[in-house]
């Protein structure tokens, strides 16, 4: 049943973000407004986020209340999408000692704003609507500098941390559950055209300022760290780091991007070559 605002139970996340935004309201009377406006008001989590992106983004001569409906319109097409921002957010919650609950990323993260504005532009890649994409993506990498071609393919439970400074090139595919930290390029070398991009599968963990350059994949549970320049393929579940990268070790760790293990084995278990 729909308490006294319309709000639905069954979406624990959403609840959470509620739950917060009511006890902050209390405790911070200048958001209050604020918060009654962007949240409280809301009935479902994809209501909020079209609000509050379509302020973000808006611009004079395409108003909010344009931006709204095409959110609106592809949150209502995808139940997919829906799921995917949940577990972006719950991806943000788990792995980010940064973030409050689920309500501080939602309203400020522009790792988090940025990727939302990247699946509605998705959707609309896909639809053949390749301008309005590239609309939304300009005006996300203005306002968020994070660059994500639209075209690119992301799945769910990604963490974009910090966002600044994030490109991921049109022919990126990046499974589920990947940690990217700020100033990542997925890039291509600049020496081939077509399908030229990183393949990131699942939780990989890029470090600060990697650059990954050309259509190599990036094993699966894998982890690249900060500064590195990615040339070559890694295989799963190895570490590398350096410019140009090579394999210094194994992970540890099944998933570094959930357990977010930014450490580096003490010892040198590999050749030099990737
Ligand atoms: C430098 C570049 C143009 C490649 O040039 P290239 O002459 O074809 O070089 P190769 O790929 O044959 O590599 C030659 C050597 O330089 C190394 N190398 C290549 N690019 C390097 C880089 N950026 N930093 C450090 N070393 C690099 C390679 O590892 C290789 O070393 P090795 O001989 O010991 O194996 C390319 O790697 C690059 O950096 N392009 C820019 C891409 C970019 O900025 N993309 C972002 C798009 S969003």
């Amino acid at each position: 049943m729909a308490d006294a605002s319309g709000h639905l139970p069954g979406d624990p996340i959403w609840t959470a973000i509620r739950a917060e935004a009511w006890s902050e309201e209390e405790r911070e009377p200048l958001l209050r407004k604020y918060l009654k406006e962007t949240i409280l008001k809301s009935k479902r989590l994809e209501d909020a986020l079209s609000l509050h992106l379509a302020a973000k983004l808006a611009t004079e001569s395409v108003y909010p209340m344009i931006l709204q409906a095409l959110f609106d319109h592809v949150w209502k097409e995808s139940s997919e999408i829906g799921r995917a921002i949940r577990a972006d957010l719950q991806a943000i919650r788990d792995r980010d000692p940064a973030s409050r609950g689920f309500l501080m990323p939602f309203l400020y993260f522009k790792g988090f704003h940025a990727l939302q504005a990247y699946r509605v532009a998705h959707w609309y890649w896909n639809q053949g609507r390749q301008l309005l994409a590239a609309h939304i993506q300009s005006r996300a990498s203005e306002m968020f500098a994070v660059d994500i071609h639209p075209a690119a393919q992301i799945g769910a439970g990604i963490l974009i941390d910090h966002g600044t400074g994030i490109v991921i090139g049109e022919t990126t595919v990046i499974e589920d559950n990947v940690s990217l930290l700020h100033e990542v390029t997925l890039g291509g070398t600049g020496k081939e055209l077509g399908d030229r991009h990183p393949k990131v599968r699942q939780g990989v963990l890029i470090g600060a300022g990697a650059k990954v350059l050309g259509n190599i994949e990036i094993g699966a549970g894998a982890k690249i760290g900060a500064g590195s320049v990615v040339l070559d393929a890694v295989p799963a579940h190895r570490t590398v780091a350096g410019v140009p990268a090579r394999v210094v070790g194994r992970t540890e760790e099944e998933s570094p991007a959930l357990d977010m293990n930014q450490q580096f084995p003490h010892t040198q278990t590999e050749g030099s070559g990737i």
